[in-house]
């Protein structure tokens, strides 16, 4: 495809999006009709089309659709991009499925000086948003919400049953995979080159590593490390909302012994296949109170995911006041039911991947009202300006 035509695809892309479709199944989709796309073809449409979703609010400013609600198009977000990445107005006059020209009053538009945009606009924020980062996140609201309309880094874990993080670098590196030390956690690397072809590695194949964000694996660390530090190597653990199992499969891999348990066990297919490569042994339960009092349980909680909104970005324009209530109502929930399930004296790790203190530090204060008697041991919070997605965890100290 040429340039041109991958830009036309990304805004008949985001147009689908912008309709309602999720931006996930509309590539699904074209990349079945469009035999004609190589991966290079599929790769660069995508990361146009998840560009756009990030800066959705400043591109249409730029692109020169109002920001007022009214309907924004694909061609507005895209040439929107484009401006905000400081390239020349496009000429596609040439190339063979390009959009249609620029209109004289889309240029007029474009070539004008860039629009004043309220603060959230600027930093892709939707209004209402805004003062929950302010208070979470303090000065460094606005340096981490610009992070946030950018990409995000890709890191891996280095599985620690079977090989050193510089070892699996040296490894990664005879395959065409370009990897470094993260400073978040012992066993992260940061991919810097040939991302694309990590799942094809030999070292992929035989359980070498896992893609996991650096902040996460930190989370996981400071859980097992907590953990271990009360009880023995092979502790049993409850992980309560195992989800695709990337905090199990750390927390096994520090030699706990690890059963997973999802409110929707679908949620855990992979589950399996994931731990017999990584050879760790993972029990999944539909019922966690027939292995109660569990010594530790870690509750990575539903939540609004705003951490990791640079590789999920549709949900920040899609969250609510409501939802927000919801689903903090839906964490003192989980969190009572894991409460009641931990043994005396055992530890339970609250975590989300929520930059909100609505989310984070408030669940924490309602639990200790509800709950007295609890010690909360120990807290962290990372941004992505710590260098992954943004993470809060805490350890509660259940009575003896
Ligand atoms: C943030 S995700 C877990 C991510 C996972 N721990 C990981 O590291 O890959 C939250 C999970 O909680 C599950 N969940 C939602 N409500 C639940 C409940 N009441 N009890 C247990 N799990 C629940 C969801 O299905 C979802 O898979």
């Amino acid at each position: 495809m040429t340039p041109a035509a991958r830009l036309a695809a990304a805004m008949a892309l985001l147009d689908r999006w912008l309709a309602g479709e999720p931006a996930e199944a509309a590539l699904t989709r074209w990349a079945r009709a469009s035999r004609f796309a190589g991966s290079g073809d599929r790769e660069a449409v995508r990361d146009l089309v998840y560009d756009a979703i990030r800066q959705r609010r400043s591109a249409a400013a730029l692109g020169g659709a109002p920001d007022d609600g009214r309907p924004v198009t694909g061609r507005a977000l895209i040439l929107g991009c484009l401006r905000a990445a400081g390239q020349p107005l496009p000429d596609w006059t040439d190339q063979r499925h390009a959009p249609d020209p620029l209109s004289p009053a889309e240029a007029a538009r474009l070539a004008a000086p860039p629009p004043d945009m309220p603060r959230a606009a600027g930093l892709d924020i939707p209004d209402w948003l805004l003062p929950h980062f302010d208070q979470a996140l303090g000065a460094r609201a606005d340096e981490v919400l610009s992070l946030m309309r950018t990409r995000a880094p890709v890191c891996l874990r280095a599985n620690a049953a079977r090989i050193t993080a510089p070892a699996l670098a040296a490894r990664l590196a005879d395959e065409g995979v370009q990897a470094g030390p993260h400073p978040l956690a012992p066993m992260a690397l940061h991919v810097t080159a040939g991302a694309r072809r990590l799942r094809a590695t030999r070292a992929f194949a035989d359980g070498l590593f896992e893609l996991q964000d650096a902040a996460s694996q930190a989370v996981a660390e400071r859980v097992a490390a907590a953990i271990l530090s009360d009880l023995p190597a092979g502790a049993r653990v409850l992980d309560f909302c195992a989800g695709g199992g990337g905090k199990a499969l750390a927390l096994a891999a520090r030699g706990l012994s690890v059963t997973a348990h999802d409110a929707d066990p679908r949620r855990m297919r992979d589950l399996p296949v994931r731990a017999a490569r990584a050879g760790a042994d993972i029990a999944l339960t539909p019922d966690p109170a027939a292995g109660a009092p569990w010594p530790a349980i870690l509750a990575d909680v539903p939540c609004s995911g705003s951490g990791s909104w640079r590789r999920a970005p549709e949900a920040k324009w899609t969250l609510t006041p409501d939802a927000l209530a919801g689903l903090t109502a839906q964490q003192d929930a989980i969190l009572k039911r894991a409460a009641a399930l931990l043994a005396p004296g055992g530890v339970l790790g609250y975590a989300t991947c929520s930059l909100l203190r609505a989310e984070n530090e408030d669940r924490i204060t309602a639990l200790s009202a509800a709950l007295p008697g609890w010690a909360c041991i120990d807290q962290m919070r990372l941004d992505p300006l710590d260098g992954g997605d943004g993470f809060f965890l805490a350890l509660l100290r259940k009575p003896a």
